[in-house]
Order: C-alpha cells, then structure tokens, then sequence
C-alpha cells in the first residue's frame, strides 16, 4: 500500500514531462494496483469524503476549536491525508474507543465509522487524495450542529472568576465560585461545562462544578465541592456532554452559587484559565418526572489498585443500586497506564446472571461519555450490582506511560497516580415504573433490544 502511495504522488509530481524511468515506475505502479484501481480512481474529497468529514470530524476540527486542524475544505485535508488514513484505520479518530465486538452497540451522538466508511477514507488516501469535481461538495455544516455546546444553546451560561495557572509549580487544587442568579427552583435539561480556549485547554486537568449555600466556605478538597454541594457536572480533557433522557432533570434550588473545583497543571508559559457552565433548563415551575443522577460508581477498584513496573493489571469494583433504575450514560475513568474498562451487571437472580453492557479502549486524553440509546438503556432491577472492570498496562506497549520501570500506585489527585471508576448518569425507578419500562421494551422493535440479549435477562430477573 505504502509503495502504491508512494508512485502515486511521484507519478503526479513527475507530471507530464515523464522521464523514461518515470513511466517504468508509473506503469508498473498500475500494475501492482490493477485490481482495486477503478473503484480508487472514483474516490474524491467532494463525493465521498467530504461528508464523513462533515458527520463525524469537523465539531472539532475546524478553526478554533480543539483539533490542530481545519477538515472543512480540501485544502484544509490535503495535507493531512496521510495522517488521517493512519488515525481512521487504528480507529483513533474520532475519538470513540468502544468496543464493537460486545455489548450495547447504539448509543446518541455516535460518531465513529463504519468498516465503509473507514475504507473509502483509505481508498482516497492511497488513490491520491483526489478534490474530484467542487460542485460535488455537501453544504457546509450549520452552526448549531458543530457548536462547542453539545446541549444547544444554554438558557443560562456561567463565566467561572479567570484564573492565572503561574509557568511552573505543583498541579493546583481549589475552587472558583459564581452566582447562579436563580430566584425560584429550576429543573436543569441539559448541562455542560467547557473549558473556553485553547491555551485553558492545556492546562485544565479537570473541573467539576456544584451547585452550594453562598456562604459555605467548607472545601472539602478536590472532587467534594464543599459541605453543600450538589454535584453537576464535570469537565475533563476531551469531554463531550451528558443527555438526560425526556423528562429527567436535576433541580437547582433557588440562590445557589456555582463552585467549580478544579486541578490545573503548569505547561511552561503562565495562562488564563478560563471555564463556563451552560445550562438548558426546564420552563419554569416544570417538574420532570425523574431527577438524573451522575456519580462515580465501582470505586473500590481504584483504592487498592498496585501495578508493579511492566505489567498489566486487572481491578474490580462494585456498586449496588437500591433501587430499580434506567441506566442512561457510562463514562470510563483512568489515568495514564489505563488501557480498557468495561461495565458490566449482576442481577439479583436466582441463579446469578451478569451481562455485560459497555467495553471501551481508554485514552487519557479523551474523556468520553457514553450515552445510551434510549431504546436500549439498560433497565434494571433494585439489587443490581454495578461491576466496574479496569485494566491498566504499565509496560512500554503503552506509549502514554512515562516510565514501565516504576510501580503505580492509586491517588485522586496527580494524574501520575492511577484511578479506575466510571461514570454512571442513571434515574431510579419505582418498582412498579420498572415493569412498566421493562413492559414497554418488551412490546418495543426486536431491532432496539440490546445486542446482548439484555431484555432476555432482565425480564427473568427476580429483585
Ligand atoms: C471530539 C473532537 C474530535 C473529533 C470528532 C475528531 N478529532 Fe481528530 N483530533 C482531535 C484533537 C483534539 C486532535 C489532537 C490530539 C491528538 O492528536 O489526539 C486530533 C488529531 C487528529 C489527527 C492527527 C493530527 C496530527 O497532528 O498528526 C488526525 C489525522 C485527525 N485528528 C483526524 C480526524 C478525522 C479524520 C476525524 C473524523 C473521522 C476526526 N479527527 C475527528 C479532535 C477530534
């Protein structure tokens, strides 16, 4: 393939003038790519290409947002295209690192790439990364569908007090407040916290935001929000936003200020570090009939984790719902030796069953948040357990781990140390609304069943 490309832009460069050798390469070159050689010749940027881009790339890459660079016109490509054969084919771009081969397979906003279209990218690439005819190109995407607000346009938007990270020090912890300005209680739609511009970026390790009393100066230390606080939402590295299903909410009482907790890292140059809140809410005086929670689950895994130097190791962790529940968006959570986690169910069965829902690669750099289709978000029994499995490679296959030499031990605090949770955003459910969704799932397409057989287990589960 790598010599295919490679006579390909010599025969272009080589232009017309062809040199006798020239021509020798270039009608060997043709030989070697006979057999796929009318197919690549009708790949271009306009045609086939350029609406991938629009779908699944240019959110973030386009100017000023987090990508390095512009997908939105030819030119912008062009230069890329070797790199992006490379990102597509080892599916490191776009960042979604699921894994296709178990468990729940439709999710919301999923913008990853088929086996196709992974192939036409590559088709393209080794054909010479053609433009083919302009008129060919799709309109450019509207705004609101590649704004940095994943959640539309917020009713509300919090800007966090600047803060200057100094060139050089320890990784920082503290907190930032601002008021809210809300005078009556307000049900909260969609919330997403972003990390304004690029040189905050760099230094954001994560931020989380709650809601807390004016006047509550408890600080907790990182991850607490202090003695009132009522937990949000996070901003962490490459973080998209959650989706609460219809009529789920969380109620932000009247008054409340917004405490963001955050951990920043020097980089070497002194940045301002600037973070927002957006918020879509409910009308007011609206109740949704469910209150969304989102909290880091199957925590014990991270409080023993002990990976001696060049080895991969595996820790569990558990969480049991008292309630039923509708399980609604799974976020993987990691530090740098992290290199796969998977959730899986325990049902309070009689015999036991498991099933597992979600598997994902992780990627430090990209925290990603799963969100379940509704049609199948796993709906479970009180008694369920949340098994959380984490697997971290501490040897030199990890090309994020600075040094396979050394052990790793747990920390919530530099990002050196390890962790391992997820993420789970879910709602309870009453018993009685648990038949009743499980029910209506049941009456539901066969095509919206989980892959796994899920509803099979779960209408057999007894709580
Ligand atoms: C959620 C945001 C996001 C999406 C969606 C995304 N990218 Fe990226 N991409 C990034 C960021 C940020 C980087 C730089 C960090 C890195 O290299 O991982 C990057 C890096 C890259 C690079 C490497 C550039 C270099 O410096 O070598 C390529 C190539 C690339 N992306 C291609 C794509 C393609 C093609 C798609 C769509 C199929 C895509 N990306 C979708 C954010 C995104």
């Amino acid at each position: 393939m790598r010599t295919d490309v490679w006579f390909v832009r010599f025969f272009r460069a080589a232009g017309l003038g062809l040199l006798a050798t020239a021509t020798a390469f270039a009608i060997a070159a043709m030989g070697a790519t006979a057999q796929t050689a009318p197919t690549q010749a009708q790949v271009t940027f306009t045609k086939d290409v350029a609406p991938i881009f629009y779908r699944s790339c240019v959110r973030c890459h386009r100017p000023d947002e987090i990508a390095p660079m512009s997908l939105l016109t030819y030119n912008d490509a062009r230069p890329w295209a070797r790199a992006i054969k490379e990102r597509v084919s080892k599916r490191e771009m776009p960042p979604w690192f699921l894994d296709k081969t178990l468990g729940i397979q439709k999710y919301q906003n999923d913008p990853s790439l088929t086996d196709e279209e992974i192939a036409t990218i590559v088709k393209w690439v080794d054909g010479g990364a053609l433009q083919g005819n302009p008129a060919d190109m799709p309109p450019m995407p509207a705004s609101e569908d590649i704004t940095t607000w994943r959640i539309g346009q917020p009713d509300l938007v919090i800007k966090y007090p600047t803060f200057k990270v100094p060139a050089r020090g320890p990784d920082l912890y503290g907190t930032l407040d601002a008021p809210f300005g809300t005078a009556e209680d307000r049900y909260i739609k969609a919330i997403q916290s972003r990390v304004v511009d690029g040189s905050s970026r760099k230094v954001v390790h994560h931020a989380l935001s709650y809601a807390v009393e004016p006047g509550d100066n408890a600080d907790g230390g990182d991850d607490s929000g202090g003695g009132s606080g009522l937990f949000l939402v996070e901003y962490a590295s490459g973080k998209n936003a959650t989706f609460y299903p219809a009529d789920a909410g969380l109620l932000l009482p009247p008054g409340r200020n917004a405490r963001v907790s955050y951990h920043f890292h020097s980089i070497g140059e002194e940045v301002e570090a600037k973070i927002e809140l957006g918020i879509v809410f409910y009308p007011k005086g609206y109740v949704p009939k469910h209150i969304q929670w989102s909290k880091q689950l199957g925590q014990e895994a991270a409080t023993d984790i002990d990976i001696p130097a060049n080895s991969i190791v595996r820790r569990d962790g558990y969480t049991r719902l008292n309630s039923a529940a509708r399980i609604i968006a799974w976020q993987p959570h990691m530090h740098i030796r992290g290199k796969y986690q998977c959730l899986e169910l325990i049902y309070p069965s009689e015999p036991v069953k498991t099933e597992t829902v979600t598997c994902a690669r992780w990627n430090y750099n990209w925290h990603t948040i799963y969100n379940y289709d509704p049609g199948v978000a796993p709906i479970v029994p009180a008694g369920t357990l949340l098994h959380v499995i984490s697997w971290w490679d501490n040897t030199t296959n990890n090309r994020f781990n600075p040094d396979p030499k050394n052990w790793v031990g747990a920390g919530t605090g530099r990002t050196i140390d390890e962790m391992g949770f997820s993420w789970i955003g879910w709602y309870d459910l009453t018993d009685e609304e648990y038949k009743a969704e499980l029910a209506a799932r049941k009456a539901g397409p066969a095509k919206d069943r989980p892959a796994t057989g899920a509803s099979a287990a779960l209408s057999e589960a007894r709580p």
